[in-house]
This record gives C-alpha cells, sequence and structure tokens, in this order.
C-alpha cells in the first residue's frame, strides 16, 4: 500500500464526526466511515476526494485493498499507459518506487500535506485508490474514465498485511500476534476493512459494467502474467504489439527487479515508508507456512459465506 500510517495525525476532524472507533491490532486506532474502517487521518481526505474530484474521460483509476498488490498494478499500468520506453535512461521506476508515479489520491493529493497538484499530471492521468467503490466520487462513476481493480486471496493478503505491520513497528513495541490479526480481518476492524464487502462491491461492479471496470487477481497475474498483462494493456486501450512488448514489461515489473533497484533498496518515497517494504516474498501460498488449520478453515468459511454466491472465491 502506498499509504499508512502517516496521516494519522494529520487532522482532527474526524474527532467531530463522532465516527465509531476501534483498535486494528489493539495498537492502531481506526474509525467506521461509510460501513468501512480507516486511519482517523485519512477520513477528511476521502470525504474531500469524493465531494470535489472532477474525472476526466481518459483518467485510469487502480483500486484495491491493502497488500494484494498494488505496487505491481501500479508498476504495470505506468509501463503500459506512460512509459513504454524500455531503455534505462528513461526507465520511470529506475527513478523513483511506483507509488511516487502513481499516487495514492486520499493520501497523497487530498491529505494535510498535497505531493502533487492533480492539474499538472500530464494526461492520461494515472491515479489510485484504497477507498471502497461506495465512496469513490460520482464524477469517477459516472464518466468514462476507467478502472482496474486488483484482489487477491485473503490468507495471503492477511498474512502480507500481518507483515507489513509487523514491520513498521516501533522497537519497543512487542510484534502483533497473528492470531488478533486473524479475528480482526475476518471482523472487518482493519484498514480499508471488511476486505470482503470491499472485494465484493467492486467484483459486482465490474460484472455490470465489464468495459469500465476491469477485476484483476493477484493469483491470476502469477499464474498466466503474459495472459493477464495482455487483457489489461487491451482494456487500457493499449494493446502489445509484439511477445517481445509483453516479457519486457513483465520484466521491468518483476518483483526480482524492482526489489534490486537502489531507489527500492535504500530509498523512502512518500510518508517516511522505506521502499524495500513494498517487496516480501509475492509468493502465492505464502500464507501456508504461518496459518494454523483452524485460522485457514476460519478464513476459508467466511470466504464462502461472503462471496461464493456472488460467483466469487478468492
Ligand atoms: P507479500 O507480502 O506476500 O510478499 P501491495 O503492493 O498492495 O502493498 O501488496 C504487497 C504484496 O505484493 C507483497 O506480498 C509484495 O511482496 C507483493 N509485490 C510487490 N511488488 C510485486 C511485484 N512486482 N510482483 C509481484 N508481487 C509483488
Amino acid at each position: 500500500m502506498g499509504d499508512l500510517s502517516t496521516n494519522s495525525n494529520s487532522n482532527n476532524a474526524e474527532n467531530h464526526l463522532n465516527l465509531p472507533k476501534a483498535r486494528f491490532m489493539d495498537a492502531i486506532d481506526i474509525v467506521q466511515w461509510e460501513g468501512f474502517w480507516f486511519e482517523p487521518g485519512l477520513v477528511q481526505p476521502a470525504m474531500t476526494f469524493r465531494s470535489i474530484f472532477q474525472a476526466a474521460n481518459d483518467d485510469v483509476i487502480l483500486t484495491s485493498n491493502m497488500k494484494t498488490g498494488t505496487t505491481w498494478l501500479k508498476s504495470l499500468c505506468l509501463c503500459i499507459l506512460k512509459n513504454p520506453k524500455t531503455d534505462v535512461d528513461y526507465d520511470l521506476l529506475v527513478k523513483d518506487n511506483p507509488h511516487f508515479h502513481v499516487p495514492t489520491i486520499e493520501s497523497t493529493i487530498y491529505g494535510t500535506k498535497p505531493h502533487i497538484d492533480l492539474y499538472k499530471v500530464p494526461s492520461p492521468r494515472l491515479l489510485h485508490s484504497h477507498l471502497p467503490y461506495i465512496v469513490l466520487p460520482d464524477s469517477i462513476k459516472n464518466t468514462d474514465c476507467k478502472i482496474v481493480y486488483i484482489a487477491r486471496n485473503p490468507k495471503d493478503t492477511l498474512i502480507s498485511m500481518w507483515h507489513f505491520f509487523n514491520s513498521i513497528l516501533h522497537p519497543d513495541q512487542d510484534p502483533f500476534p497473528l492470531e488478533n490479526t486473524v479475528d480482526c480481518f475476518l471482523s472487518g476492524v482493519h484498514q480499508y476493512g471488511p476486505f470482503f464487502d470491499h472485494v465484493l462491491q467492486y467484483w459486482l461492479e465490474s460484472q455490470k459494467n465489464p468495459q469500465k471496470i476491469l477485476f484483476l487477481k493477484y493469483e491470476e497475474l502469477k499464474r498466466d502474467p503474459k495472459g493477464e498483462v495482455k487483457k489489461l494493456a487491451k482494456f487500457l486501450g493499449k494493446p502489445f504489439a509484439s511477445e517481445e512488448e509483453i516479457d519486457k514489461v513483465l520484466w521491468r515489473c518483476s518483483l526480482e527487479r524492482l526489489k534490486n533497484l537502489e531507489v527500492n533498496k535504500n530509498g523512502s518515497t512518500l510518508f517516511n515508508v522505506h521502499n524495500s517494504l513494498y517487496f516480501r516474498k509475492g509468493v502465492v501460498g505464502d500464507w501456508e507456512n504461518y496459518l494454523t488449520p483452524e485460522m485457514e478453515e476460519k478464513i476459508n468459511q467466511t470466504n464462502r459465506i461472503k462471496l461464493e454466491e456472488y460467483g466469487l472465491f478468492l
């Protein structure tokens, strides 16, 4: 995710809104707005985004929950849409982390310290949001701009999230217990949660309007990268001219390459989050190394209850 922790001390507006409050993993304050949980400092920017953002017909809005492959999707779309040149001197991914080039709107544009002027972003604008579909601005829903959502199976998402939050702990804090994280995740009390509602809203909208919303799955991208990236490029109106082009984009955006770029090994882009934290293992099924059979069953059961009747199982 491009945007965690860092707006939390930003403003007090949410205090005046009397929003329900909770603590994620007994440590991080979150508030509920429009049925979803957010870091307190993100609510006001999200409200502003919803009320004033004007989408352009050629905007591309990437959307995702946390730890579902946002960084990968941002990199792929950046190469396809904005930076097809592969020469290292021109490769934006070499210069900066993907989160710098594809800003997460609610935190970088409408936060208290905006990093980007939307009017200066060259068209077509490539932007991202972690917000659920329900709170996206009407202008995104009602113009011809396109939305790409990336979903990931809940067990790997949860493990990735758990690692991420543990990696940004203060030195004097104890690691978050996994059991507690599973409970928060399943009860929906986590950043941008409930996870299953977030996925479901985008899934249903993509079913209604497949020309507007492309619903991708992390696991499918891993299983058939060429096929999925071809589909993505076609959706964005930039179909590849050759197999070689696809291979190049996949290589440029591969975890191994991005992880080992100097800017991601040693830099930090936004919000003081070290770039290296966006890249870990990227393995489908890594959850097997952590979850007990009971935890696995609990998550599968929720997955079935929440998604199966809609033709989805992650
Ligand atoms: P793991 O923690 O399972 O390794 P997000 O970008 O939404 O924060 O998601 C982070 C997850 O995507 C992490 O998963 C990270 O390793 C993985 N990831 C980041 N860049 C990737 C890439 N280029 N290809 C595949 N996976 C990537």
